[in-house]
């Protein structure tokens, strides 16, 4: 069993970033991992030069995409991209456990389209989805999946 996990996340106006300090310390609480977070937009800002990670993640992506409805328009990601640029850094899409989104239901389906995207551009699967900063049985059932997922790597 792998005992390091890495949460890796972009978040723009805050909410992805509320939800995984929240669900850092749910799995600090229920179990011995040792959870590193991983903020892109962080190594963008402060110019530090990708890297390949060394454990399993799952990564949180909010989604932010260009107008339209993602039906015939609006499927073009605008501003997560970095995330998209780490998780094709050497290789690291190999130890994604999973990508979990977030949204908007308001944007209809363009709800979460990003990550349903990513899934199928790196081969990992969508491992959930919650609204804006996601409610406590949210951070709960993510928190439960990743459990399982590491007890089985
Ligand atoms: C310009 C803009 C575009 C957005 N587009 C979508 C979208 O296409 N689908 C969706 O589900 N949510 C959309 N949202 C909602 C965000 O994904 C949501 O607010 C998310 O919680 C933001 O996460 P962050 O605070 O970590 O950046 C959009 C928000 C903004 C401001």
């Amino acid at each position: 069993m792998n005992n390091k996990l890495y949460l890796v996340y972009i978040s723009l106006s805050g909410n992805t970033e509320s939800f995984v300090k929240r669900l850092t310390t749910f799995l600090q609480f229920q179990s011995d991992l040792d959870v590193e977070t991983v903020h892109v937009k962080d190594l963008v800002k402060q110019e530090i030069p990708f890297y390949a990670l060394d454990a399993p993640f799952a990564a949180f992506l909010p989604t932010y995409l260009e107008g339209g409805n993602g039906v015939d328009n609006g499927d073009v990601e605008i501003l997560t991209n970095p995330l998209g640029d780490f998780i094709a850094y050497k290789d690291n899409y190999k130890r994604c456990l999973g990508v979990v989104g977030s949204g908007n239901r308001n944007f209809n389906h363009q709800y979460c389209l990003t990550a349903k995207q990513y899934a199928e551009r790196f081969g990992f699967p969508v491992l959930d989805n919650f609204e804006l900063r996601g409610l406590q049985n949210d951070i709960e059932r993510v928190g439960r999946k990743l459990l399982d997922l590491m007890a089985a790597e």
